[in-house]
């Protein structure tokens, strides 16, 4: 073939990555892995193993222990044992060993690359330039977190021992996103490695004994799904951080219910790529291509649904056929591939019967003309178009190379489709105006927001979601929070009587009538019974008058959270004026507290390796329900309220049960405050006639429950919509309360050239 021809022709050649090395250490463990247990390597108990088998080929790679209950048992004795310890060194110390395991990895990055392509079948483009490069970064910035821990974040301390299961998409990296700042926070983890993919797991094991990381802080068992289950059931484990899918999250969360275990659920998505009729439309197509393809679109936070505007929708799909019909799958290991091959053939049938059903209600398919190898498990690029929003296609997550398409005509248009899932993982706005790119990003429901790009992830940037993507955050100084807590806690406050409940209550007089408060007005009851307290009646809410709280609420929220945080400060300082009426000094000094540091919960701007601008936003959570303890009736009462709404959430409270008298009080100020109808809603009656209601309801994004003897139950019962639940006890700091009043957003825009 001439030069001209070749030229002319493009086609690529192949180019191999020798998989010697991994295959070597395959070999030296005679293809059979045991668990990681106190710093050894020990058989399963139970003595089983099953296979890990290679995506791309179907081959074996080795057996894999199947942990039982009595595994998990001893990596958690381990954990236990080795913690106090490893807190006890200091974070100097720890950050030694995390700095070792970094440089070590950077060392073996090449074996770990060529591992990692093998078991899980993603090209060794991405697992050499991304996975690994991002698994160094994040031990190297947490070992910086463990030597800072004592001044940075004074008053915390570790949790303890933490359970901690991934899935298979990004083995290693998952592995790091979750280790790395549990051991520099003080804590020893019980890590299961997903079923497919435990290889590198298992050879970051090995790095720990090279490292000399003292026994027991970091155990690996390996095992399928009910090995998880032992980890997430165990009675001696602090904390659950968990990576997966939204169903599993879901049983994971009822399982903790009640448990006192702290959790973190990283779960599904199905993420927008935005392309406005001004973005250049070439650099957003090939976005896009990396947004969806990368990792052949099994990741959370892929680009999963393509919002196009109508004006440029032509183009756009044309050019994006056309780089599909470039686009190249196959083995993994060769570094000119685009695609590699699908985790395991259950995963490679579901694709396939979504996709069948997304034509079935109506879609376009686009597939290239070329075939997929047939030795694994390969499944071409696929572009569904003319899809309705809400046909299945366009709602679940297919977590495979498949992108659905639709269109549409306004920005505002955009965000309501965006946001039309139950999802709230990332998403990607393409358009070259800046005013429009950081209006959209700040409508968008997600925890993660990338201008002109996509997939842009970094240690010092807290990854995770809103609503049904599930909570808490990985990266980040927000992501340590989650693997610590503060040093003192104090469950039964000195204060719970401070509060001086108002003489007037008691005050011989004309009838009083208490009814309920929402949507800004006194509303009687829908039962139309009172309760007696201390000779007074107050309302006797049911789930009815829950309801329209919350619906009240619900309408409230956007008006109420697109205020300035200064706009709101004000109101707030106005509510604290007018309290001075009730003559309780702490209540007035809790509303003051919170009205100040309205406007001074900031962000930051992240430091993050490349030319880019990545910046946090605390945004509201949404409708908070709360429910209050007998204790500190009004203060607790107004410090929990006010500090959600502080931070732009409306709420739906029910004040003590035993003592709702100086909550009722609060009504006629509210009445007289510039608090807008409807952020503010509260329900009086009894706990077991309301607060299921308000735990269940779909449309209430978090839970506070302060009453203790309902913390298990309300954990248990907001299941449901997966909303945040906050099980406190005494007397929570400001910050704290302000803290959970909020979620992160993180803005990615790069610059430059
Ligand atoms: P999965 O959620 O079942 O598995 C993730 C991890 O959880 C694995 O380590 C698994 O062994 C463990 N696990 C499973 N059941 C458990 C239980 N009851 N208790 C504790 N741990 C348990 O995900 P799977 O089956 O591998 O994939 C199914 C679907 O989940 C995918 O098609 C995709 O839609 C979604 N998925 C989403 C991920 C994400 O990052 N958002 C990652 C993996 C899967």
């Amino acid at each position: 073939m001439s030069i001209l021809e070749l030229y002319e022709q493009m086609s690529w050649g192949t180019a191999p990555e020798g998989a010697e090395l991994a295959t070597k250490w395959l070999e030296d463990h005679g293809r059979k892995f045991s668990h990681f247990i106190d710093g050894e390597f020990s058989s399963p108990s139970e003595g089983s193993y099953f296979e890990t088998l290679c995506p791309s080929n179907a081959k074996p790679l080795g057996e894999i222990a199947q942990g039982s209950l009595s595994d998990v048992d001893s990596a958690v004795q381990a954990a236990r044992k080795a913690q106090p310890l490893w807190w006890s060194i200091g974070g100097y110390e720890r950050a030694k060993y995390l700095y070792a395991i970094a440089r070590l990895i950077q060392k073996h990055s090449r074996l770990f690359a060529v591992l990692e392509s093998l078991d899980n079948g993603k090209p060794i483009r991405e697992t050499r330039d991304l996975d690994i490069p991002l698994v160094v970064r994040h031990f190297y910035h947490h070992a910086g977190w463990a030597e800072a821990m004592e001044s940075e974040l004074p008053g915390c301390e570790p949790l303890g021992v933490c359970g901690q299961i991934i899935p298979w998409n990004f083995p290693l990296l998952m592995l790091a996103w979750k280790i790395a700042p549990a051991i520099a926070m003080g804590n020893t983890v019980v890590l299961k490695p997903a079923e497919y993919t435990s290889l590198s797991a298992l050879l970051f094991a090995e790095i720990c004994v090279r490292a000399g990381l003292p026994a027991g802080v970091v155990n690996i068992v390996t095992g399928d799904g009910e090995t998880g289950r032992y980890i997430v059931e165990h009675s001696d484990i602090d904390k659950i951080a968990f990576t997966g899918s939204t169903e599993v999250g879901r049983l994971i969360r009822k399982a903790t219910a009640g448990s006192g275990k702290k959790l973190s659920l990283e779960l599904g998505g199905k993420s927008p790529f935005i392309v406005f009729e001004d973005s250049d439309i070439d650099s957003a197509v090939e976005g896009l291509v990396d947004a969806i393809w990368f990792n052949q679109g099994q990741v959370c936070c892929a680009g999963s649904r393509l919002l196009v505007q109508e004006s440029i929708a032509d183009r756009v799909f044309a050019k994006v056929r056309a780089r599909m019909e470039k686009l190249r799958v196959g083995d993994p290991l060769d570094k000119s591939i685009d695609i590699g091959a699908i985790i395991a053939p259950v995963q490679l049938e579901r694709i396939a019967s979504l996709v069948k059903q997304g034509v079935d209600e109506g879609a376009e398919i686009f597939q290239p003309s070329w075939t997929c190898p047939k030795d694994g498990w390969f499944y071409p690029p696929t572009l569904l178009s003319n899809v309705s929003t809400a046909s299945t296609v366009a709602q679940v997550e297919i977590f495979g190379p498949v992108l659905v398409g639709m269109t549409f005509r306004t920005p505002k248009e955009a965000v309501e489709l965006a946001n039309n899932t139950p999802y709230g993982l990332a998403a990607s706005v393409w358009t070259e105006n800046v005013n429009l790119a950081h209006d959209i990003a700040a409508k968008l429901k997600a925890g993660t927001v990338w201008v002109n790009s996509t997939n842009l992830f970094d240690a010092a940037s807290g990854f995770g979601g809103f609503r049904e993507s599930g909570y808490g955050r990985e990266g980040g100084r927000e992501g340590l929070v989650e693997y610590t807590r503060a040093s003192v806690v104090v469950c039964h406050s000195e204060e719970s009587n401070s509060s001086t409940p108002i003489a007037q209550h008691s005050t011989p007089g004309l009838d009083r009538t208490h009814k309920l408060y929402i949507a800004g007005k006194q509303a009687r009851p829908d039962s139309g019974y009172s309760l007696t307290i201390d000779g007074e009646d107050v309302g006797r809410g049911n789930r009815k008058d829950i309801r329209n709280a919350v619906e009240a609420a619900r309408g409230a929220l956007a008006g109420w959270s697109g205020n300035s945080t200064h706009g709101r400060a004000q109101v707030m300082f106005y509510l604290a004026e007018n309290l001075q009426a009730l003559g309780d000094e702490t209540a007035v000094r809790s509303v003051f507290s919170v009205a100040s540091r309205c406007d001074k919960r900031d962000g930051a701007a992240h430091s993050v390796p490349m030319r880019a601008l990545c910046y946090t936003v605390n945004e509201p959570i949404g409708v908070i329900g709360i429910i209050c303890s007998d204790d500190r009736p009004l203060v607790e009462f107004l410090e929990l309220a006010c500090g959600a709404i502080a931070m732009g959430n409306t709420v739906v409270v029910i004040p003590s049960e035993k003592n709702p008298l100086p909550a009722v009080e609060v009504y006629r100020i509210l009445e007289t405050s510039d608090i807008p109808a409807g952020v503010f809603n509260i329900v009086t009656g009894l706990r077991k006639e309301v607060v299921p209601t308000l735990a269940e309801h779909e449309d209430v994004d978090a839970i506070w429950c302060f009453a203790p003897e309902l913390g298990a139950d309300v954990e248990r019962m907001s299941i449901g919509n997966l909303k945040q639940a906050w099980i406190g006890c005494g007397s929570p700091s400001v910050t704290t309360i302000l803290r959970h009043a909020t979620q992160v957003k993180n803005v990615w825009v790069p610059y430059g050239e």
